[in-house]
Formats: structure tokens, C-alpha cells, sequence
């Protein structure tokens, strides 16, 4: 990522943080529009959860500019997730309903910048977790 796109990313989201619970409510009902088997994964009571998410999204957008920061924290992040039953191919869906969230949520702010800068803040993370997750064999812990 180039330093504009963290600054596009990091202003974009400042956008957004207001509507954050909504957000958040429109995030996982499009996860679960376009990725309907996942929504068992999921506790029933939504409400925990969708702060957790927006508050980690915040953290990561804040470090983006400190990538090293923030990937300890994101290893950690996405080797728990093994045990949620998420695969490296879930990823891309949730990365599609992100930026779908975020395009609903900005409107005329979601600029073809914001997505292409945002398509790489996704991809970077994503990519990074995945393999630290399913990449290289686990080391016996
Ligand atoms: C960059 C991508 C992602 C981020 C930032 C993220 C963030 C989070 C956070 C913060 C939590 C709260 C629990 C914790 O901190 O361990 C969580 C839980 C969860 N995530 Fe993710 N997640 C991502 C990708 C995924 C993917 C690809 C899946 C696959 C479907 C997934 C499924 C889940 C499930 C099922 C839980 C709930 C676990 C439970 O409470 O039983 N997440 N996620």
C-alpha cells in the first residue's frame, strides 16, 4: 500500500466509525446474503460480536501506517480463527461484504481511490493471515 491509500483508508473509515453499529448490522447481513452456511459459525446474539469486529477493523486501519504493529496482534487474530472453522477461502467473502459495507456506507465518498486503496488494505491483511493460518505447518505448541 502507498502512504495515500493508508490516508485514504484511515479517512474513509473515519467516516464510517460514526455509523459503526450499522455498519457492522449491514456487514453480517451481507456476509450471510452471499455466504448463507457461514452464518452457523456465529453466535446467535450478534451484538458482542459486531463491536469486536469494528473495534479490531479500527485497530488495524489505525496501524496501517505501522504495518509491523499491528501483525503480531493480526497472527494471533487469524490463528483463532482456525478454531471458528474459518477457511482461507472464506476470506475473499468476507473481503467482498466489507467493501460492499463500506461502498453502502460512504456513498459518494467511495470513491474508485477509496476501493482500490481499500482492495489492498483487504488484500494485505488478508493475505498475511491466511498464511499465517493455513500457510506454512504449525509448529507443535
Ligand atoms: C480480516 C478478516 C477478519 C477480521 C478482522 C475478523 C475479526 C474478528 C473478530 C475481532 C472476532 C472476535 C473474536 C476474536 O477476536 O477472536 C471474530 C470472530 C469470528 N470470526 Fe472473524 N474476522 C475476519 C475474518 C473472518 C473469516 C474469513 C471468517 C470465516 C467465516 C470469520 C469468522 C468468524 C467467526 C465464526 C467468529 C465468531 C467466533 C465465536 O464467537 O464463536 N472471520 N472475527
Amino acid at each position: 500500500m502507498t502512504p495515500d491509500q493508508v490516508t485514504l483508508v484511515q479517512q474513509s473509515f473515519a467516516k464510517v466509525a460514526p455509523i459503526s453499529e450499522t455498519a457492522a448490522v449491514l456487514f453480517y447481513d451481507r456476509l450471510f446474503e452471499i455466504a448463507p452456511a457461514v452464518k452457523a459459525m456465529f453466535p446467535a446474539d450478534m451484538t458482542e460480536q459486531r463491536k469486536k469486529l469494528m473495534a479490531t477493523l479500527a485497530a488495524v486501519v489505525n496501524g496501517l501506517a505501522d504495518l509491523e504493529s499491528i501483525l503480531p496482534a493480526a497472527s494471533a487474530l487469524a490463528k483463532r480463527h482456525i478454531s471458528y472453522g474459518a477457511r482461507a477461502e472464506h476470506y475473499p467473502v468476507v473481503g467482498a461484504a466489507l467493501l460492499w459495507t463500506l461502498e453502502k456506507g460512504l456513498g459518494d465518498a467511495w470513491t474508485p481511490d477509496v476501493a482500490t486503496a481499500w482492495t489492498a488494505a483487504y488484500g494485505t491483511l488478508s493475505g498475511f493471515m491466511i498464511s499465517e493460518a493455513y500457510g506454512r505447518p504449525q509448529a507443535a505448541e
